[in-house]
C-alpha cells in the first residue's frame, strides 16, 4: 500500500514531525515551487500532499497522478486548485479557514494606516538622512478615524476588519452577495449596493474570494465612482483588481492611494506600481505571523491525516465528494 505524501515547500519542523508519524514524507529540498512537470513526477506515487497557493493544480496534473486521494492546501483560499476536476477524480481538497482571520484583519489595518499616513515613505525619508526637524507641512496624509470604510465581503475576515473599524469610530458600509444580518447589528455595518459603497467610502477594502464572479471586481467602472481621496486596500486575491486599471486610476488621480498585499500575476507586479509613492506594497504576507502560519500548517497536516486514515477532514472543501463516493476513505 502506498503511504507516501509530498510536502511541496519548506514547512515547520513541528509539522513535519507529526506527518512522519503517519507517512513516508518527501519534501522539496529547495524552497521554490516545483514546475508543472516536476510536480507531476513528485506527485505520481503519492497518496496525498500538503500544497500551497504557489502550486497550481489543474486537470492535466491530476490526470497523471492516479494514486492521489487528498490535497491539503495551506491557505483559506483555494483558487490555485481545479476543485471540480478533483471532485470528479475522487480527490479530497482541504483548506485552513478560521485560524487566520484576525491576523489578516490586523494586516489589512496595517496596510490602511501605512498607506493613509505614508509610513513607508516617511521611514525611507528618515533613513536617507534628509530630515531637518519637525515641519508643519511634511508628510501630510489622510485621517482614518471618523471616516467611512467600505468593506467588500463581510465574511470572517471582513468582519474582523469592521470590528477594528468600530474602535476608530468609522462609519461602516459593506456590500456582499448575501446580507450578514447578525454582523450588521453587532458591528453597526450598513449594507449598501456596490456602486454606493464605491462612491461613499474613504477606504475601500476587499475581502471577497476569487472566483469567476470576482475577477476584476474592481476595474475602470469602479474607479470612476471612487472619491479622488479614496484609498483602496487589497489583502484578498490579486485578480480581484484589474491591475492595469489601478495603475491608470492612480496616474489620473482618480484615487489617492492603494495598499496591496496581493497581485494579479504573483510574484510579478505591474512595474508602474513599483514607482508610486502612494502605493504601499507587501509580498502576500497578511496571514504571516508565526503563530498563525504554524496553526495553518498544523491544520493542513491534521486535514491530510484525517483524510488518509478514514475520517472526514474537518475542512473539506469539496463536500460533494462524500455524496459521490460515500463517507468512507476506502472508496475515495
Ligand atoms: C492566503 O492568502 C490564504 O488564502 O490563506
Amino acid at each position: 500500500m502506498i503511504t507516501k505524501v509530498l510536502i511541496t515547500r519548506k514547512i515547520f519542523d513541528e509539522v513535519r514531525t507529526i506527518l512522519k508519524k503517519f507517512f513516508e514524507v518527501e519534501e522539496n529540498p529547495n524552497d521554490v515551487p516545483f514546475s508543472g512537470d516536476v510536480l507531476i513526477q513528485k506527485l505520481k506515487d503519492k497518496i496525498g500532499a500538503i500544497i500551497r497557493l504557489t502550486d497550481r493544480i489543474d486537470d492535466n496534473i491530476l490526470s497523471q497522478c492516479g494514486a492521489l486521494k487528498i490535497l491539503s492546501n495551506i491557505a483559506v483560499g483555494y483558487d490555485n486548485i481545479d476543485i471540480e476536476a478533483c471532485t470528479r477524480r475522487g480527490i479530497m481538497v482541504t483548506n485552513t479557514p478560521g485560524v487566520l482571520d484576525d491576523t489578516t484583519a490586523d494586516f489589512t489595518w496595517a496596510l490602511m494606516l501605512a498607506t493613509a499616513r505614508r509610513i513607508v515613505e516617511a521611514d525611507q525619508y528618515l533613513r536617507s538622512n534628509k530630515w531637518n526637524g519637525w515641519e508643519l507641512m511634511d508628510f501630510l496624509g489622510y485621517d482614518v478615524h471618523h471616516k467611512t470604510i467600505g468593506i467588500c465581503g463581510l465574511g470572517r475576515i471582513g468582519q474582523g476588519v469592521a470590528r477594528r473599524a468600530k474602535g476608530f469610530s468609522m462609519r461602516i458600509l459593506y456590500t456582499d452577495v448575501v446580507r450578514a444580518s447578525s454582523a450588521e447589528k453587532e458591528l453597526e455595518a450598513h449594507y449598501v449596493d456596490k456602486k454606493t459603497l464605491m462612491a461613499e467610502s474613504d477606504f475601500i477594502t476587499l475581502h471577497v474570494p476569487l472566483n469567476p464572479q470576482t475577477i476584476h471586481y474592481i476595474s475602470d467602472a469602479e474607479f470612476s465612482l471612487m472619491k479622488p481621496t479614496a484609498i483602496l486596500i487589497n489583502a484578498s486575491r490579486g485578480p480581484v483588481i484589474n491591475e492595469k486599471a489601478l495603475v491608470q486610476a492612480l496616474q489620473e488621480k482618480k484615487i489617492a492611494g492603494a495598499g496591496l498585499d496581493v497581485y494579479e500575476k504573483e510574484p510579478q507586479v505591474e512595474p508602474a506600481l513599483l514607482q508610486m509613492k502612494n502605493v504601499m506594497m507587501a509580498p502576500h504576507i497578511a496571514s504571516a505571523s508565526r503563530d498563525t502560519r504554524l496553526r495553518m500548517a498544523t491544520m493542513a497536516a491534521e486535514n491530510l491525516i484525517a483524510g488518509l486514515t478514514g475520517k472526514r477532514p474537518t475542512n473539506l472543501v469539496n463536500e460533494k465528494i462524500l455524496t459521490k463516493f460515500g463517507n468512507n476513505s476506502n472508496n475515495y
